[in-house]
C-alpha cells in the first residue's frame, strides 16, 4: 500500500484529489483539514474506504500541528505529498486598496506553509523511493501572465513557484520529485460557479500527470492536463 498526504482535503480540489486516490486501490490517503469533525463530505468517504483513509487535523500554518502530523506519519513510507490548501486572499488587494495584514496571511498560507509542511515530512519522503511533492499553485503566479489585480494572491503563488523550484534542487539528491501545478480554473468556492472545469476533472488530470512524471521533471510547472506551464 502506498501512502499519500493531501492538505485542504475537506472541500474543492483537495476533496476531489482524495476521491481520485481512493479510487486507486494501491493508495492509503491521509486527508488533512482544519476541522475533521465538521468535514462532512470527507467523513462520508470513510465507511466505504475503511483502512484506506485517515483523517488528520491540520492547520498548515501551525508549526506544532505540522510537527504532530509528521510524528503521526513518521513510521509510514509515504510517496506523495500534495500541498493543496490555499486561500484567495483578502477582499482588498489592489493598488490604493490594500489590506496588508491579509496579504501577509496569504503569503503565510500559500507560500510558507507548503515549505513548512514539506520540510516537516521530509524524513518519511526520503525513505520512499520515487517520492513526490506536488504543490497546487496557479497560473496567476506565472510571470508570463500579466495582470494587476489580486496582488496578494498572485505574489503568493509566484513565490511558492520559486520556493518549490528551490526545494526541487535541494531534494534532487534524495530522489524526491517536486513539481507545481496550475489546476485549471476550477468550480470550487475559490474558483466560483463560472469556472471552466469541475474539481474532479482537475484532480484526475493532476493525478494522471503525476503518474508519468519522474525525477527529470522535478522543478517543473504543469497544467492540470499535463501540459507544461510557462513560468
Ligand atoms: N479553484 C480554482 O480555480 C483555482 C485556480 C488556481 C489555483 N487554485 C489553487 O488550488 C488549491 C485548492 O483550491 P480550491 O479551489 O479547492 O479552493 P477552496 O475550495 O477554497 O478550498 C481551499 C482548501 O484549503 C483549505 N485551507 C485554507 N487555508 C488553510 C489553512 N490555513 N490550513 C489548512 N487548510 C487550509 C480550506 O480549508 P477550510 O475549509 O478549513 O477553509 C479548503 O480545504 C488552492 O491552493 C488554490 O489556490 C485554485
Amino acid at each position: 500500500m502506498k501512502h499519500c498526504v493531501i492538505t485542504g482535503a475537506n472541500r474543492g480540489i483537495g476533496l476531489e484529489l482524495v476521491r481520485t486516490y481512493l479510487a486507486r486501490d494501491e493508495w492509503h490517503v491521509h486527508a488533512c483539514c482544519r476541522e475533521p469533525d465538521k468535514a462532512e463530505a470527507l467523513r462520508d468517504l470513510v465507511p466505504a474506504n475503511l483502512g484506506r483513509i485517515t483523517l488528520h487535523r491540520l492547520e498548515v500554518t501551525d508549526q506544532k500541528a505540522v510537527e504532530a502530523l509528521a510524528r503521526d506519519l513518521s513510521d509510514l513510507p509515504f510517496g506523495l505529498l500534495i500541498n493543496n490548501a490555499g486561500i484567495k486572499g483578502g477582499e482588498h488587494q489592489a493598488l490604493n486598496d490594500m489590506d496588508y495584514d491579509a496579504w501577509a496571511e496569504t503569503l503565510t498560507v500559500n507560500t510558507i506553509a507548503p515549505f513548512r509542511v514539506t520540510e516537516a515530512l521530509l524524513p518519511s519522503l526520503r525513505r520512499t523511493p520515487g517520492a513526490m511533492v506536488a504543490t497546487i499553485s496557479s497560473q496567476l503566479g506565472a510571470m508570463s501572465l500579466r495582470g494587476a489585480d489580486r496582488y496578494a494572491y498572485r505574489s503568493s503563488k509566484a513565490a511558492v513557484n520559486k520556493v518549490m523550484q528551490g526545494m526541487a534542487e535541494d531534494l534532487r539528491g534524495d530522489g524526491i520529485t517536486c513539481v507545481l501545478f496550475h489546476p485549471g480554473w476550477v468550480k470550487t468556492d475559490m474558483g466560483g460557479e463560472n469556472a471552466e472545469i469541475l474539481a474532479g476533472e482537475s484532480a484526475t488530470g493532476i493525478a494522471q500527470t503525476l503518474d508519468r512524471l519522474t525525477l527529470t521533471d522535478s522543478g517543473g510547472f504543469f497544467k492540470w492536463n499535463g501540459e507544461k506551464h510557462e513560468w
